[in-house]
């Protein structure tokens, strides 16, 4: 039986598709087969970063409407022989994503991989609910900004407050700077989040995903191949507990004063 790990945000253009790809690209290395499903329902975008955006004809709500069977929805990607890509579909209704089909479906496909990483569309709605509440693992992203911790926060509470699911705290785009990056694992834990690790602000990823779309070939450079391997064993690691900084410390306890969330 495989693993499913849900990617979600709070902010929205924090690299959350840019993060299902290189996680898809180095498990799908070493770890079985991956299937990536693009749950932006409406707005796509996983079959542009892995250069297939011309492949794709049926999606997940073309299945659910018997339009086509289930392996036509998953096309395999010409990178690596072990990744395969699903799309929730540009024109499904959310009003029709049904969430019992979902999760149905979800438990099916984790019976044919070994891993099912689904991207989720920003924020909280219905079809991240639904998606979260089939993961083994949540992914939250954040960059190291106040506003995207503060919706990374948010999105915490309500999966926990609603569900009772935990999560991962992952930080993307981080600049380099030492005394930005020690109060991580801090932030993770005042949000009861387990820390997961970081993903440099990368230049070259950056210029890449501009110039040609796609980004494979950037995930099998170092260093970010093997940050991507360690954040790939971080799902089943343990936290690193560290002390947080003043000024974090203020930010984090104002917000659960604030309580104007979840
Ligand atoms: N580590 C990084 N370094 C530099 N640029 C990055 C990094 N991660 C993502 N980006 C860039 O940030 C932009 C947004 O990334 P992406 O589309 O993955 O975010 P998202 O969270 O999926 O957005 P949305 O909320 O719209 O779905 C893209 O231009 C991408 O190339
Ligand atoms: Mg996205």
């Amino acid at each position: 039986m495989g693993k499913v790990w849900t990617i979600v945000s709070g902010k929205g253009g924090v690299g959350k598709s840019t993060i299902a790809v290189m996680l898809g690209l180095v498990a799908a290395e070493n770890s079985g087969s991956v299937l990536l499903i693009d749950g932006d329902i409406g707005s796509r975008s996983l079959d542009i970063l892995l250069n297939m955006e011309d492949k794709i004809v049926y999606d997940m709500g073309d299945f659910f409407a018997g339009r086509c069977d289930l392996g036509q929805a998953i096309y395999s990607c010409d990178c690596t022989s072990e990744l395969y890509l699903m799309t929730a579909g540009q024109s499904t209704k959310i009003s029709n994503f049904e969430i019992t089909h979902a999760q149905k479906l979800i438990k099916s496909l984790k019976e044919r991989y070994d891993m099912v990483i689904i991207d989720c569309p920003s924020g909280l709605g219905k079809a991240v609910e639904v998606f979260a509440k089939c993961g083994d693992e949540i992914i939250i992203v954040a960059t190291p900004d106040p506003v995207s911790i503060r919706y990374a926060e948010k999105a915490a509470s309500f999966l926990w407050n609603q569900y009772q699911l935990s999560a991962n705290l992952l930080f993307n785009k981080v600049i380099n700077s030492k005394k930005i990056k020690d109060k991580f694992p801090a932030i993770a834990r005042f949000m009861d989040l387990k820390y997961l690790g970081m993903i440099p602000n990368l230049q070259r990823l950056y210029e890449q995903a501009v110039e040609t779309g796609h980004i494979v070939a950037c995930v099998q450079e170092e260093p970010l191949h093997t940050t991507v391997q360690r954040i790939l064993a971080g799902l089943q690691g343990s936290e690193t507990l560290q002390t947080c900084g003043r000024f974090f410390q203020n930010f984090l306890n104002r917000l659960r004063r604030e309580k104007h969330y979840g």
